[in-house]
């Protein structure tokens, strides 16, 4: 079931130049919201922007009826996103899509690289109620881009890395030393070519592995086709059959 609620700006978080967090409150209580689904939100602070743009569910708090978005400025729409103040009203459809799976008693890697940490604080938080035992890298260009370390931590065991060295291990994310190591199942959140890197990573340690895709959306609802992913199950929106996939149903080259 998806909803289309104005949620009010409890909090506008200045997290770095170029990223910020959104805690939106909706005045009922929140339907059943899975980790890996997303938002599409209405920015009607700006003139260019009549697409709703789509967001991660970055954290759910039920007992405050609040998520939480995680946002990079990246254009006029997460610009405008960015000026929105506490009690403004934002329209958001929600939740769009299908989230992770989430598995009980394992051992699993969290890969997030740039805003693609955004989902894996709520999937942390719930794989970590089903007695998982949770590793998570994330991985930016330098410092600022690495976000909720200690929020992270209470779920699992850290590991960075900066492509500046700024913070821990230097390097690209898919070379930290956390992945000589093995996992029963990897969930990924990031650029396409960092996804491929992981799936190829999975795929030679037979590692169970799920990607989250941001490709460019506009309707979120399965309407406009501009969001089609080639699959083994034929093309497939990944707004509606994803934005989660399982990296053997993708026919990439990797
Ligand atoms: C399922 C999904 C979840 C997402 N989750 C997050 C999130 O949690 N946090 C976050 O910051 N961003 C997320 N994104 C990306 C976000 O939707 C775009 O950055 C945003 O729509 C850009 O809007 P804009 O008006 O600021 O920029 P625009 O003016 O629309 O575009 C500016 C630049 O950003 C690029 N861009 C636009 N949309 C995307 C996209 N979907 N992916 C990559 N590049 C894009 C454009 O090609 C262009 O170069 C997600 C995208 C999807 C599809
Ligand atoms: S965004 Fe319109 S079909 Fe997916």
């Amino acid at each position: 079931m998806k909803y289309i609620k104005d949620f009010k700006i409890l909090k506008n978080i200045t997290i770095s130049d170029d990223t910020f967090v959104l805690e939106l409150q909706l005045r009922q209580k929140l339907p059943i919201i899975f980790p890996g689904q997303f938002v599409e939100v209405l920015i009607n602070k700006s003139k260019n922007t009549f697409l709703r743009r789509p967001f991660s569910i970055h954290d759910v708090n039920t007992s405050k009826n609040t998520i939480s978005l995680f946002i990079k400025k990246v254009g006029e729409g997460t610009e405008a996103l960015s000026k929105y103040k506490v009690g403004d009203i934002v329209n958001i459809i929600f939740p769009l899509g299908k989230g992770f799976n989430l598995v009980k008693n394992k051992k699993v890697l969290l890969i997030g690289g740039g805003c693609g940490i955004a989902p894996l604080l709520y999937l942390s938080k719930r794989l970590n109620e089903n007695n998982n035992e949770i590793h998570v890298l994330l991985g930016g260009r330098s410092k600022e881009d690495i976000i909720k370390i200690k929020e992270f931590k209470k779920y699992g065991k850290v590991y960075i890395s900066t492509e500046n060295g700024s913070l821990c291990e230097r390097g690209l994310l898919t070379q930290n030393s956390v992945l000589k190591n093995n996992f029963d199942k990897i969930y990924a959140c990031g650029p396409a070519p960092m996804l491929k890197a992981v799936a190829k990573i999975a795929k030679e340690k037979n590692t169970e592995c799920e990607v989250s895709l941001e490709n460019i959306m506009a309707c979120g609802i399965g309407a406009c086709l501009c969001c089609v992913v080639e699959t083994k199950k034929g093309n497939q929106c990944v707004c509606t059959e994803g934005p989660v996939f399982n990296i053997n149903d993708l026919t990439w080259q990797i």
